[in-house]
């Protein structure tokens, strides 16, 4: 049965047509950060998947019935039923957006000294565990390094290595595992059902808490039917439904699979630790019940969380994914493997072997795409990860040089994701000519977001 994409446009945004001459110009300007390019530059915007997706009609329709009233709204009850259809938690906190989820939550259950476990944690999850002075510790599956490999659930977590911190003399610090379904900083890589089971019995047994950063939990539900014996016949409800209710709790944006511009939730059957969360979002997001959220994207949600649990919708992203994907291997890009459905991750490294991880392949490769094509990606290779001195030079090389070109949902469509393709192409056809790059700017945290650099 050929794909049939199962929505058309209903209203659509003009994007600009810009010369490479004014590109060249906008990066200057930007100090070669894609994060510093206005919007209106940039034709095809692949720098994240969060907030920029498309809403449906019916989602429209329902922000109309949005009912602003500060507490108690019935905006804010249909939200959480239909939360509560996927999420099963007896206390479900509305917050504005995941970094908040995470701060309140992780305020709660870290401290000066304590450790995060994690498959990986994601740039602004690491950055608010580090805050309270604690501890992120990545323990990703040993698979998730061989780039070209097609293990199908490369974002487990290590459960030897996990097990070995518990049980050494790291273990009474350890103050939650976070589970982050789909793996973003892990190359957008799945995690099995069989790995969720097997943290959460040792989590239980050892008494620490297991959290889900379920930010893309639909996706990952999907990976799971397609990819993991014993759940081709269930729905995505029903498989997100068990990998929540293998945890204790979760923190998710509903920037991604709520389909919506702004949201998020903390989810806890912890009567006494959700208290604490709820004093702290009255006190800095909001009342209980509607936590820095309108009524409008309330119901946006609420209707959101319906639309992406949809086999058809699903489907369709993971289609989307892999015509990406196969275009950048006809351009001669290689990318992690197998593609996710967030995004395609691209191997700079290897498309860039003159130029060494010290003049950051990936953050070049992403320069290279702006200045050619207009298409704004974010790098994840050593400008992201690696350790630099006081000179700005690197020291300490992150273990790839990655692109990633996150995929925005329901927006674009074939013929844009073909001229991605040709843009990829022109530039590997002549890969040496793309320069490297030194750092002009160095912030001491959260640098790619806030750097300049310079071509050499
Ligand atoms: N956790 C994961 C796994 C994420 O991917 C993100 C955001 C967050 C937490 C934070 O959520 O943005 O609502 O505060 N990821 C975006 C991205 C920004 O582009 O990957 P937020």
């Amino acid at each position: 049965m050929p794909h049939l994409r199962p929505y058309v446009s209903a209203v659509v945004r003009p994007i600009p047509i810009t010369t490479r001459e004014e590109r060249v110009e906008e990066l200057d300007r930007a100090g070669h950060n894609p994060f510093n390019l206005p919007a209106d530059k940039v034709s095809i915007d692949l720098l994240s998947d969060s907030g920029t997706g498309a809403v449906s009609v019916d989602q429209q329709a329902w922000a109309q019935r949005g009912d602003e009233r500060y507490a108690g709204a019935e905006s804010f009850f249909r939200y959480r039923e239909a939360l509560r259809e996927v999420v099963p938690y007896e206390h479900l906190l509305p917050v504005h957006q995941g970094r908040a989820a995470e701060r309140v939550l992780f305020s709660a259950l870290l401290g000066e000294g304590r450790i995060s476990l994690s498959n990986t944690h994601f740039d602004t999850t690491r950055a608010n565990v580090e805050r309270l002075g604690a501890e992120a510790r990545d323990l990703p599956s040993p698979e998730l390094f061989d780039l070209d490999g097609e293990h199908p659930f490369k974002g487990d977590i290590d459960v030897s290595a996990l097990r070995q911190v518990l049980d050494g003399p790291d273990g009474e610090r350890v103050g939650q595992i976070l589970m982050t379904i789909t793996n973003n900083g892990g190359g957008g890589q799945p995690v099995s059902m069989a790995n969720l089971k097997e943290v959460s019995a040792l989590a239980r047994e050892r008494g620490v808490p297991l959290i889900l950063d379920a930010a893309r939990f639909a996706e990952n539900a999907w990976l799971v039917i397609r990819r993991e014996p014993g759940y081709q016949d269930k729905t995505p409800l029903e498989v997100a439904r068990e990998a929540f209710e293998l945890a204790d709790g979760a923190v998710a944006s509903l920037k991604k699979d709520g389909l919506s511009p702004e949201g998020a939730f903390i989810g806890l059957n912890d009567a006494e630790l959700a208290d604490r969360c709820e004093v702290d979002i009255i006190a800095t997001e909001g009342f209980r019940t509607y936590g820095g959220l309108t009524g409008s994207t309330l119901e946006q949600l609420a209707q959101g969380l319906r639309e992406v649990v949809t086999p058809a919708y699903l489907a369709d992203r993971e289609h989307e994914a892999a015509y990406l994907a196969d275009r950048a291997h006809q351009a001669g890009v290689d990318t992690v493997r197998p593609a996710g459905l967030h995004g395609v991750y691209l191997n700079a490294g290897r498309l860039l072997p003159h130029l060494p991880p010290a003049r950051f392949p990936g953050h070049a490769l992403a320069c290279a795409l702006y200045r050619e094509g207009g298409i704004r990606c974010a790098e994840l290779g050593s400008l992201y990860l690696g350790t630099l001195d006081d000179n700005a030079e690197l020291t300490s090389p992150a273990p790839f040089e990655l692109v990633r070109l996150a995929l925005p949902r329901r927006v674009y469509d074939h013929s844009h994701l073909e001229y991605v393709g040709e843009i990829l192409a022109e530039i590997a056809k002549n890969p040496e000519s793309v320069p490297g790059y030194r750092i002009t700017e160095n912030p001491p945290i959260l640098r790619h977001f806030r750097c300049r650099t310079a071509p050499l």
